[in-house]
């Protein structure tokens, strides 16, 4: 018969070996996969192949006002290629009489990232690019109107027609923008040329930033990859933007984004929930 006592002991054991194990495993593999990769070719859906014309199309429809509803914002508004394509405010711009409650990222390298947003609510550019069209608090748009709106331009009629052999629709516009962002890419930087093997692309001094960062500095441990992120979510203890409680009209975006993203509590929210 075995001894209770012993039985347990040994399932206890047992149990402590297996963490034991995975923490091994995990550690393990962190460690392999944390490296830093030179940028490689845009990864690109198959169902929206590049073009040429759909790229020149997606740039025309990234700088039109005519995207928001009241005809005074474009992509450019908030993502500006003269400010790396951002808007540099630690709260971004909004439509008239709202305002809005986060900043906008930069949208270099962006076609690298998934998922997208802070909280990571979108999937991919194909599907964020009707987002902030639709923002009560961004461009505000009815999209509805905009498909008859474009579809009065004459120049854009022909562009959907030759880049998607058939009529404006948001779907289109969407693909158009994220074909369009898939464009905006910086690559061939020195760390670049460095990781692919090129020795004297980075000065002695950089090089003793890149052994700090993939070594004690531990930032590769979520700054890994070819976009430096490792696209998880931590909490790093930011403290919140005291803007979030004191100005009821950042308070509302916060709860109505919190809504619309399935948060039951979102009434009493104080701060931004993130993820
Ligand atoms: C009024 C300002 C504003 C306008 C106009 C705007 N954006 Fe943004 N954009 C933002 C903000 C703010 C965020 C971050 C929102 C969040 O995370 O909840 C964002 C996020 C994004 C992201 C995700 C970035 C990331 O790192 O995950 C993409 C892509 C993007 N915007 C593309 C566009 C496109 C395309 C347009 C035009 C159709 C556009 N934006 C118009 C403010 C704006
Ligand atoms: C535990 C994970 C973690 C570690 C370790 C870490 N970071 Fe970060 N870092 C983040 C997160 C999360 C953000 C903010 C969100 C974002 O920018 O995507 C961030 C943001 C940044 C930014 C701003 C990026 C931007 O686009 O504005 C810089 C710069 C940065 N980290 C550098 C470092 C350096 C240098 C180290 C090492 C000393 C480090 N980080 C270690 C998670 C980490």
């Amino acid at each position: 018969m075995i001894n209770p006592a012993v039985e347990i002991l040994n399932s206890k054991s047992l149990r402590l070996a297996a963490a034991v194990i995975c923490l091994l495993t995990i550690l393990i593999t962190t460690a392999s996969a944390a490296h830093l990769e030179s940028l490689k070719s845009v990864p690109v859906p198959k169902d929206n192949p590049q073009t040429p014309e759909k790229i020149d199309l997606g740039k025309k429809l990234f700088f039109d006002r005519r995207l928001s509803g009241d005809g005074t914002m474009s992509c450019v508004t908030c993502h500006d290629p003269e400010t790396g394509y951002s808007d540099r405010l630690a709260i971004s711009l909004n439509y008239p009489t709202t305002k809005n409650w986060r900043n906008s990222p930069t949208l270099i390298n962006i076609a690298y990232n998934n998922p997208l947003f802070w909280d990571g609510r979108a999937k991919s550019l194909d599907e964020q690019a009707l987002f902030p069209m639709m923002s009560a608090f961004e461009m505000n748009q009815n999209l509805d109107f905009l498909e008859e709106e474009l579809k009065g331009v004459p120049e854009y009629v022909d562009a959907f027609q030759k880049v998607f052999g058939g009529e404006i629709t948001r779907q289109r516009v969407a693909m158009a923008l994220a074909s369009f962002e898939r464009t905006i890419v910086s690559r061939n930087a020195p760390l670049d040329k460095f990781l692919d093997g090129d020795n004297n692309a980075l000065t002695p001094e950089q090089k003793k930033g890149y052994e700090i960062f993939t070594g004690k500095g531990k930032c590769i441990l979520c700054h890994t990859g070819a976009n430096f992120t490792d696209n998880k979510f931590y909490n790093i203890s930011v403290p919140e933007n005291p803007v979030l409680i004191n100005d009821p009209r950042v308070t509302a975006t916060m709860r109505f984004t919190a809504k619309v993203s399935g948060y039951k509590e979102y009434r009493s929210l104080t701060e931004d929930p993130g993820r």
